[in-house]
């Protein structure tokens, strides 16, 4: 009889399991228990370990979010040493001034009957676990509760980042706070600031004051908010890396300096996109002796032990077109451009060094010559990452986590830093590989709008480099990306807001409702193919309805889920119905949403989109009759449908009408 009942509780366990996993990323370690902790007014919570001000800070922060989250009114005043407190949170060490590579960031979490316990041995591991409780905190029929679990939770890669260009398109100080928010939420800690690009210089330098003052529009930040964001991120865990690309993707630098480029100038702020031909002189000591200065004073600036100094995509154009550098070439046995490239590394690896940090730069640095401690960030291919762990160098993956390819999260998930290529190193090899960072370029964002590009696909990139590589089922990542999706509204991110808002500028005075439905079925064109459409610069408004369309259509995924179960013959009656209503009623908004599009310069060309989603969705009713009764598709109708799904198919206005794959599937599955 005890072996049934513990069998039954088994079994009943497994939705215990789903339940209390709504943390993401995915802690290593989920031991689910049966009853729940309640949250009410009563809970309190007690800090042993040294008294540290970072740490109360965070515990108040915590207390202030579980508050929001709840609506429960709590008292922040803490009450250390209470043993009978509804958690209790011990630490062996306070933390440093700011936080370092390779911490432990390791944590117990136990919830049960007598309350709940967090352990950990860093301040790191503190905030995690605080994360990872606030995650636990659902609502029930008798209140707010966190379910009995046992926790055990660290990073499978220490260097967890997201790259925020602060350049293409000014990001002030509020976005980049916000962001740090989202980060720790989702257990991310580096920021890699880019912060000189052709198209802005974008910190106040002391030293060289034209740089910011002649290359940035007015938009830079100061050294007091530069200092103000590393505390802020230091506060959550998350150390800040900054980046200087160089010698190339420095025209703003030159505007005022032209006397460290490769060509006569004079130089402007560059306005378009791409990749330019301005870049430094290697071949000139003057170059050097103003990098040794500016360095110098970041290196003071940004307490971070690493420093990054870019270095991709230099086109060589202008040290071909300039006689003295190619005499310095033929004078130092230097046959091509890459190798000058490597030349001016070494010296800048120099001056990195000589300021007490250590070197980080894009693929393009990589040469077996240069010395072993720098890392290479690749974004090109985990191939580049393999073939330096092989030869010794540590590494970062960014290919494949580029946010601004607008690529769905799963493909960022299925992202593996550890690939095939990597597994047949050695582990002494594999251990090069640190972790990875995914990357937010700013060509095509705004403040308005780098939340939602930036979250919530991040999150999945987040647990990727967090959790165990096994993590890897795609449907409840997406369950749980979701979730947290709206966790990180709450947090201050303005992805979910900024969508509606963005909507109804582009309506005006007039209901969203038509735009919206059509929104929620596009998505923007991916990879590089927005460059290729209407012609941007750093000055062209972003209020289309690209800019307001989300990177990944929840509505279509959700559709083709349908479709898929339709075809299938798995169907049930809720969800077709479901799924007739989505078709009718895109059939039915073209006429709802033209009236709004003529006439309104932030919607053209989006008339012919709006006439294909309905054409096609018309289609897809009738092609879902035809599958329901397992019938076949006349002939005459297949050319006409056959039609109308490849002119859907088309992007328009730089917009994909993503529930259109999912009508094609339909119509292959019935015709003959
Ligand atoms: C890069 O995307 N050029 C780093």
């Amino acid at each position: 009889m005890k072996n049934i009942i513990s069998l039954c509780f088994l079994v009943a366990c497994l939705p215990l399991i789903a339940v209390s996993q709504n943390i993401m990323p995915v802690p290593s370690s989920v031991q689910p228990g049966s009853g729940y902790l309640r949250i009410d007014s009563s809970f309190s919570l007690s800090i042993h370990g040294k008294k540290n001000q970072r740490i109360e800070a965070a515990v108040l922060r915590f207390l202030k979010r579980l508050s929001s989250q709840t609506g429960i009114l709590l008292r922040i005043d803490g009450g250390r040493y209470n043993a009978a407190a509804s958690l209790v949170i011990r630490y062996d060490t306070t933390p440093d001034s700011f936080p370092r590579l390779s911490e432990d960031e390791s944590y117990s979490l136990h919830i049960a009957e007598s309350g709940a316990r967090l352990d950990a041995k860093t301040f790191a591991g503190v905030l995690y676990g605080l994360e990872t409780f606030l995650q636990l905190v659902e609502v029930g029929a008798d209140g707010f509760r966190a379910r009995h679990v046992e926790i055990e939770d660290q990073p499978r890669f220490p260097w967890r980042g997201l790259l925020i260009d602060a350049c293409r398109h000014w990001m002030p100080v509020e976005v980049i706070k916000r962001n740090l928010d989202g980060m720790a939420m989702v257990k991310m800690n580096v920021l890699h600031w880019h912060l000189s690009e052709d198209q802005g210089f974008r910190v106040e330098s002391k030293k060289f004051p034209k740089l910011h003052e002649l290359g940035s529009d007015g938009n830079y930040y100061t050294q007091r908010e530069i200092r103000e964001v590393i505390t802020y991120a230091a506060d959550r865990g998350i150390r800040v890396v900054p980046e200087f690309d160089m010698p190339g993707h420095t025209t703003a630098w030159f505007v005022g300096h032209p006397e460290i480029a490769s060509g006569p100038g004079p130089y402007q702020i560059e306005r378009k996109w791409g990749v330019f031909d301005p870049s430094m002189d290697p071949t000139s000591e003057t170059t050097y002796k103003f990098l040794d200065t500016f360095i110098g004073e970041m290196a003071a600036l940004f307490p971070d032990e690493y420093f990054h100094i870019g270095g991709d995509e230099v086109t060589g154009k202008q040290w071909d077109a300039n006689p003295q550098i190619q005499e310095f070439k033929r004078k130092n046995n230097l046959n091509d451009n890459h190798a000058l490239q490597v030349y001016f590394n070494r010296r800048v690896l120099a001056i990195v060094k000589k300021h007490g940090k250590k070197m980080i730069g894009w693929d393009e640095i990589f040469h077996p010559d240069l010395p072993k401690d720098i890392i290479v960030q690749s974004w090109r291919g985990q191939k580049f990452l393999a073939e330096g762990a092989k030869q010794g160098y540590q590494g970062l993956l960014s290919f494949g986590y580029y946010l601004d390819l607008i690529r769905p999260a799963s493909y960022h998930y299925s992202i593996e830093p550890a690939d095939s290529t990597i597994k047949s190193l050695s582990s002494d090899q594999q251990k090069k590989i640190l972790g990875g960072e995914s990357c937010m370029w700013a060509e095509y964002v705004t403040p308005e709008n780098v939340d939602s590009r930036i979250w919530p696909r991040n999150a999945a990139i987040a647990e990727r480099l967090w959790s165990v590589a096994t993590t890897n089922d795609v449907d409840d990542m997406y369950r749980r990306l979701e979730i947290t999706g709206k966790r990180l509204e709450l947090l201050g991110l303005t992805h979910r807001t900024s969508y509606i808002q963005m909507l109804e500028r582009i309506a005006g005075v007039q209901s969203i409702e038509p735009l919206k439905t059509f929104a929620d079925v596009v998505e923007p064109v991916k990879g590089y193919e927005r460059g290729r459409t209407r012609p941007h610069t750093s000055l062209t408004p972003m209020n289309r309805l690209v800019d307001a369309a989300r990177p990944e259509s929840d509505v279509a995924r959700r559709f083709a889920r349908l479709v898929e179960e339709l075809i299938a013959g798995r169907i049930s009656n809720d969800d077709k119905t479901l799924l007739v209503g989505f078709l009718k009623s895109w059939s039915d908004n073209d006429p709802k949403l033209q009236p709004m599009i003529a006439g309104n310069q932030l919607l053209d060309g989006i008339g012919p989109l709006s006439k294909d989603l309905s054409d096609a969705a018309a289609v897809g009713l009738r092609l879902v009759e035809i599958v329901s009764s397992s019938g076949k598709l006349a002939n005459e109708d297949a050319i006409s449908f056959k039609q109308v799904i490849e002119r859907a198919e088309k992007p328009r206005a730089a917009l994909l009408l993503m529930v259109v794959p999912s009508i094609k599937k339909l119509y292959t599955a019935v015709v003959q």
